[in-house]
């Protein structure tokens, strides 16, 4: 039998200060998250700034409770996970310097994690039974990916945006109407009392790029379309706006997804990331999967917004694949997946 592998997990890339505490990459313990989206509502986006001074203040209080929640102390972890890229750089130095004072004074070994790792690894949690290869899609605020997992921690990025990620696309057309920030959720509820056929909106194909993205034509189209109605006296219904635009995304999303699960042979399709908690793009995914006889997987809502469950799952496989940390690990805010600094 071997010995149980405790991560105490950290993460801080965005707007969320989180720690969390992860038995073998898939138990999770504790899982605390401190969001500021209250804070960041009042600017309708997120300020850098005042994520970093916001994870200043709660870091030490988010790890207390993550190890309190755990019934354990930090002698009895195994090693320190923390995300240190991509993000905001202040707001990943805060987890990265906290991380790095703990591994120190505790003396333990230091893992750095890709954000976008955590975000797939977040399917590990719930499904146990759940290991590579498969096809990932992460979409979040920041990131719109479609992923080879061919093994833990090897990964190869086969489509992506070439402009907005999609999160984005739903907070700028959320703004639009008039929702409000985070944009994503807002749609998704009102889309429920829309038509998805009320309004035709572009669905972006990339000629030299069969699997990457484009949301910029979409949430313009959008945006003109409001003004168009405007100009013309008329009234829009913002539901049937939601639910159009959101169709226009979903089935774009589905479609590459498809494409990428069948050319690479794979049985195995899971979403990751702030939008997968998506209802309309779960349950297009579900039925696409269904129909092509692949076994879908998807996290809980909170495991697929910024969390530090998953980083912990993430840190993990790193960890069993000999992945140590240097003091010298600094935050990287464009880090790529599956490069190890
Ligand atoms: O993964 P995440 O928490 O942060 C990043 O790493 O970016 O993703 C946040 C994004 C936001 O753009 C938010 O509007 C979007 O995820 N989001 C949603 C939903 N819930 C969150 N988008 C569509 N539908 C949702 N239900
Ligand atoms: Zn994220």
């Amino acid at each position: 039998m071997e010995k149980d592998v405790y991560i105490l997990a950290i993460e801080s890339s965005c707007d969320e200060t989180a720690a969390a505490v992860v038995k073998n990459g898939r138990y999770v313990l504790s899982n605390v998250i401190s969001s500021q989206i209250e804070l960041h509502k009042l600017y309708g986006g997120v300020v850098p700034e005042i994520a970093s001074r916001k994870h200043i203040e709660k870091i030490n209080q988010v790890i207390e409770e993550a190890l309190e929640q755990a019934g354990m102390t930090l002698e009895e972890m195994d090693a320190i996970g923390v995300t240190y890229g991509p993000g905001l750089v202040g707001a990943l130095l805060v987890g990265v310097a906290e991380a790095k004072a703990i591994a120190y004074a505790a003396n333990k070994p230091l893992v750095g994690v890709h954000h976008i790792e955590g975000h797939i690894s977040a399917n590990y949690i719930e499904n146990l039974e759940l290991e590579p290869p498969f096809v990932c899609l992460v979409v979040s605020g920041g990131h719109t990916h479609l992923v080879v997992v061919d093994d833990y921690g090897k990964y190869q990025i086969i489509g992506r945006t070439r402009d907005d990620a999609a999160g984005e696309a739903f907070d700028k057309v959320a703004r639009a109407i008039g929702l409000g920030y985070p944009g994503g959720p807002k749609i998704d509820k009102l889309s429920k009392e829309g038509n998805p056929n009320a309004i035709k909106f572009p669905k972006a194909h990339i000629e030299d790029g069969k699997y990457d993205f484009s949301f910029s034509g979409v949430k313009s189209a959008v945006l003109n379309y409001i003004n168009g109605a405007q100009m013309k006296g008329e009234t829009i219904v913002e539901a049937d706006i939601a639910a159009s635009f959101q169709k226009a995304v979903t089935d774009v999303l589905v479609e590459h997804a498809m494409m990428a699960v069948k050319d690479f042979g794979m049985k195995k399709f899971a979403i990751a990331g702030g939008v997968a908690s998506n209802s309309t793009l779960r349950g297009a995914m579900k039925e696409a999967c269904e129909k092509n006889g692949i076994e879908f997987y998807y996290p809980s809502p909170i495991l697929c917004t910024d969390n530090a469950a998953m980083i912990g799952a993430a840190a993990y496989y790193e960890y069993m694949a000999g992945v140590r940390h240097g003091w010298d690990l600094n935050a990287v805010p464009n880090l790529k997946l599956g490069e190890r600094i």
